[in-house]
């Protein structure tokens, strides 16, 4: 795989008009999501639910990539076509979540560390066969009065950047993610501090590293006001604050940035993307890779009746796609 590759990749995932469907919720993610709607989560309840969200009609209209979980992507349909092979004749790229998820940083309380390194190499060589074109990697930023530290941050950017450095190798695009949460009472200058000093971290560590920002993707959080603030900002005061803090620190050279939802509602992510493609120029595409925003509503539709309401369950997908695709150009009106 050469550079172009990577680039060809990454150009692809930021396409105009579309993003990325995040649906790589570890087996225990998904439980607590279908639990929520009474649903027990099965091996094959969780592939019914891929399959019906995979198979949406006319996804890729403004939908470039998925991002799979190691079980999904060694899934089929009912009918037994794999689910990369229906991704790739569709036209939507196969990612896959590699991270092995955050564990308590030893020594510092309230700090997580995203494990998974070792036997990684091993591993993206298999993806890779598998069909996998990118690979994701969450790294977990929890605030609080004592938190982040700055050893926290450190850690996780390390680990981001051996990833990154390890799926190049490997031919496959690294997203890298570094979401600093929105749990919490601090208010959004708080969130701004948090977010800037953790992406220099990020773009320092893949420097050092050796990592192609040609051939990278940023999956970041919004610069938003902690869930429990009293005081909220608004959308056009989040899209400041983030378009902000982003071009104060990420390279001009990143293809593309994409946001993930991190527990807004449906419409605040779209609304919020959308602002900040209003606002002006920027150094790089901005799109959306969000998980919950893209499924919370069709999930509930499939789960009054998983065999009959596909086709109703699907036509939330779309819904969801498409206004978040017109984000992506600023073209989105409530
Ligand atoms: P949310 O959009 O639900 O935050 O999920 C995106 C994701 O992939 C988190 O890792």
């Amino acid at each position: 795989m050469s550079i172009d590759q990577l680039e060809e990749i990454a150009q692809a995932m930021m396409a105009p008009g579309k993003g990325i469907i995040a649906i790589d919720e570890s087996n225990t993610t998904c439980k607590k999501r279908f639990d929520g709607v009474g649903i027990e989560s099965t091996e094959e309840n969780r592939r019914a639910y891929r399959e019906m969200l995979l198979t949406t009609p006319k996804l890729s209209d403004h939908i470039s990539g998925a991002i799979l979980y190691d079980e999904t992507l060694r899934q089929s349909t009912k009918a037994g076509v794999p689910f990369t092979r229906v991704m790739m004749d569709a036209g939507i790229l196969p990612g896959i979540k590699v991270d092995k998820g955050p564990v308590p940083l030893a020594g510092f309380p309230g700090d997580v560390v995203t494990e998974g390194l070792d036997g990684l190499r091993d591993r993206l060589k298999e993806y890779a066969r598998l069909g996998a074109k990118f690979a994701k990697w969450r790294a977990v930023i929890a605030i609080s009065d004592e938190s982040p530290s700055g050893t926290c941050i450190e850690a996780n950017c390390h680990a981001l950047a051996r990833y990154a450095a390890l799926c190049q190798e490997a031919g496959i695009v690294p997203m890298v993610e570094p979401e600093v949460l929105i749990d919490g009472s601090h208010d959004i200058d708080i969130c701004y501090e948090v977010t800037e000093a953790t992406l220099r971290s990020l773009f320092g560590a893949l420097y050092e590293h050796n990592v192609l920002l040609e051939g990278t993707i940023l999956k970041a959080s919004m610069v938003l006001s902690g869930k429990d603030c009293p005081e909220q900002a608004d959308v056009e005061e989040v899209a400041e604050a983030t378009l902000r803090c982003l071009k104060s620190t990420v390279p001009a050279t990143l293809p593309g940035i994409v946001f993930l939802s991190g527990g807004q509602s449906d419409e605040q992510a779209t609304a919020h993307l959308n602002a900040m493609n209003q606002m002006g120029s920027k150094p790089w595409p901005l799109s959306f890779s969000y998980g919950r925003a893209m499924q919370t509503a069709a999930l509930q539709i499939w789960s009054r009746d998983m065999a009959g309401n596909v086709a109703k369950a699907q036509q939330t997908v779309y819904a969801r796609a498409r206004d978040n695709g017109l984000a992506a150009l600023g073209q989105w009106k409530k």
